[in-house]
C-alpha cells in the first residue's frame, strides 16, 4: 500500500464543494485519504474516529472486504448494462433481497442513485398512482417543517429547512407542511421517544381539511428527522399519521434514507415503529455508502395499479441511466450480506442503552440545552452563541476533528450516528473525546 501520509492536494479552487463553507475550508482543508472499519486517516497521518458513519451511510464501517471485493469483481465482469428495456441479473437478485427485508406487502423496488432521487421518484410515483386510478385530482403533496428530503426540486419543496428552500423560487406548487415535532420545553433530555407531541399528528387532519382530502396525493415524513438535528417522533405520532392517511385515501411515504438498514436496531424504522408506509425511500446504507445507489420500495397495490394498458407500452415514464447499475447492485448485495453475516441490522438494539447512557452523561457540559437519542442516533443541542447561530456547534466540529473525532452539526445541534459495528470501548472513546471538546470553551 502506498504511504498516505502528507498527501498534498494540488489546487483546491476548482472544486465547488457541496454544503460546505468553501472559503473557510480551503484556508484550512480537512482531507481524508484512507479509512478502515471505525476510523478515517487524514492526509497528515492522523486517525479520526467516525462518529457519523460518513454521512449516515457507512453502516458496516469502512472498506469492508466483501463489499470491496464484490465491486472489484463486478467491474471486471459487467461494468454497465443499459437500464431501460434491458437488464442484468444482479439488479433482480437485489430487488428480491430488498423485498425479503422490507415490511410485508412492499413487494416492488425502483432504483435510483441517491436519497434525493429516491424522494423525487416516490413523489412522482404517488402522483402518477392516483392518476392511473382515475384520481388525478389528487395532486397535493404534504411535507413537514424542518424536514430534509434531499435537494432536488421535489424534495426541497416538501422539505422544511428554510435555508435550503429560500434561494430557489417558488419550488413545486400544491405543497403544504405540517408542524415539526420539536418541543424542547416539554421533551428536553428525553431518552427514546418523547411523551409529548402526539397532538401534532392531528395537524395533518387540519391541513388535509383545508385543501379537501380529495386533492391530497401523499404525505412524506422522515420517521426520525435526521438532518434537521435529530427529532425523534413523539409516542404514537407515526401511527396517528397512518390512520389519518388511511381515512382519506392518502399515501404515506416514509423517507428512510438515514433510518433504513439498521440505524434503529431493526431493518427499517417502519419495523421499529410498527407502522408500514405505502412507499419507502432508501439510499445511503443500501451500499454502505460506497457506491451511489437508492431504492424506492413500494406496496404491491401501487405497483400493480400501473400494470395495465398494452403490454408493449412503458408503464411509468421515469428512470435513471444508472438505475440498478451492475456495480452498485453488486455493492448492495455484498452490503446486505455483510449486514446479515454480522447481525448489523439488529445490533443498534443491543447497543442503544449503552449508547444512551454515554450520550446523556454529557448533560452537565456547558451550553447543553437538550440531548435526544434513539437506536444508534444521538443529538446534543447547544445554546447558540449570542448573535452567531450555528457557530458554537461548528466550533465543536472543528475541535472534535482536531482531537480525532468526526461529528456532524446542523444549526447548533451535534448529530451522532456511528457505524453499527462500533464497540462499547469505541462508544466510551467517542463520548470521552466529545466531553473534552464541550468542556473546552467552545
Ligand atoms: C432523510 C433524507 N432524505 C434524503 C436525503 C438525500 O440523500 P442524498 O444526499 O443521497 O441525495 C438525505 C440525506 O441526508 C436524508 O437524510
Amino acid at each position: 500500500m502506498s504511504d498516505r501520509r502528507n498527501v498534498a492536494p494540488n489546487d483546491l479552487e476548482a472544486f465547488w464543494m457541496p454544503f460546505t463553507a468553501n472559503r473557510q475550508f480551503k484556508k484550512a482543508p480537512r482531507l481524508f485519504v484512507g479509512a478502515k472499519d471505525m476510523r478515517y486517516t487524514t492526509n497528515d497521518g492522523r486517525e479520526v474516529l467516525d462518529g457519523t458513519a460518513g454521512l449516515w451511510c457507512v453502516n458496516a464501517g469502512h472498506c469492508r472486504p466483501k463489499i470491496t471485493e464484490a465491486i472489484r469483481e463486478q467491474a471486471g465482469e459487467l461494468d454497465y448494462a443499459p437500464a431501460f428495456q434491458l437488464g442484468h441479473p444482479k439488479a433482480f437478485e437485489l430487488a428480491n433481497r430488498l423485498v425479503d427485508l422490507a415490511p410485508k406487502g412492499m413487494g416492488h423496488v425502483f432504483y435510483t442513485n441517491s436519497g434525493s432521487e429516491s424522494v423525487d421518484t416516490a413523489l412522482k410515483m404517488a402522483l402518477a398512482y392516483h392518476r392511473v386510478r382515475g384520481e388525478g385530482g389528487r395532486f397535493r403533496l404534504i411535507g413537514r417543517e424542518r424536514a430534509y428530503h434531499g435537494i432536488n426540486f421535489g424534495g426541497t419543496s416538501v422539505g422544511g429547512i428554510v435555508t435550503n428552500r429560500k434561494m430557489f423560487g417558488t419550488l413545486l406548487t400544491g405543497v403544504d407542511h405540517i408542524p415539526h415535532t420539536h418541543l424542547p420545553d416539554q421533551n428536553a433530555f428525553t431518552r427514546g421517544e418523547p411523551e409529548h407531541g402526539l397532538h401534532l399528528a392531528n395537524e395533518l387532519e387540519r391541513v388535509v381539511a383545508l385543501h379537501d382530502p380529495s386533492t391530497v396525493a401523499a404525505v412524506i415524513v422522515e420517521p426520525v428527522a435526521g438532518s434537521t438535528g435529530v427529532l425523534i417522533p413523539p409516542k404514537g405520532y407515526l401511527k396517528r399519521l397512518r390512520e389519518i392517511c388511511d381515512k382519506h385515501g392518502i399515501l404515506l411515504i416514509f423517507d428512510e434514507v438515514i433510518t433504513g438498514f439498521g440505524r434503529l436496531g431493526t431493518p427499517f424504522a417502519a419495523d421499529y415503529f410498527g407502522v408500514t408506509p405505502d412507499i419507502m425511500t432508501t439510499a445511503k446504507g443500501l451500499t454502505n455508502g460506497v457506491i451511489p445507489m437508492g431504492a424506492v420500495l413500494v406496496k404491491d397495490e401501487i405497483h400493480d395499479a400501473f400494470m395495465n394498458g398494452p403490454e408493449h407500452m412503458i408503464e411509468f415514464m421515469h428512470g435513471y441511466t444508472y438505475s440498478g447499475n451492475p456495480i452498485a447492485s453488486a455493492a448492495a448485495l455484498a452490503t446486505l450480506e455483510t449486514y446479515q453475516d454480522e447481525g448489523l441490522l439488529t445490533r443498534a438494539a443491543e447497543l442503544s442503552d449503552y449508547w444512551a447512557e454515554g450520550l446523556h452523561s454529557l448533560k452537565d457540559c456547558p451550553h447543553v440545552i437538550d440531548i435526544r437519542n434513539l437506536g444508534l442516533i444521538g443529538a446534543i443541542e447547544l445554546e447558540s452563541l449570542p448573535g452567531e447561530p450555528t457557530k458554537r456547534a461548528f466550533n465543536a466540529f472543528l475541535k472534535a476533528y482536531e482531537s480525532g473525532l468526526l461529528i456532524r452539526t446542523t444549526g447548533d445541534i451535534i448529530a451522532l450516528s456511528p457505524p453499527l459495528i462500533i464497540s462499547k470501548a469505541e462508544i466510551d472513546e467517542l463520548f470521552d473525546k466529545l466531553r473534552t471538546v464541550l468542556m473546552n470553551n467552545i
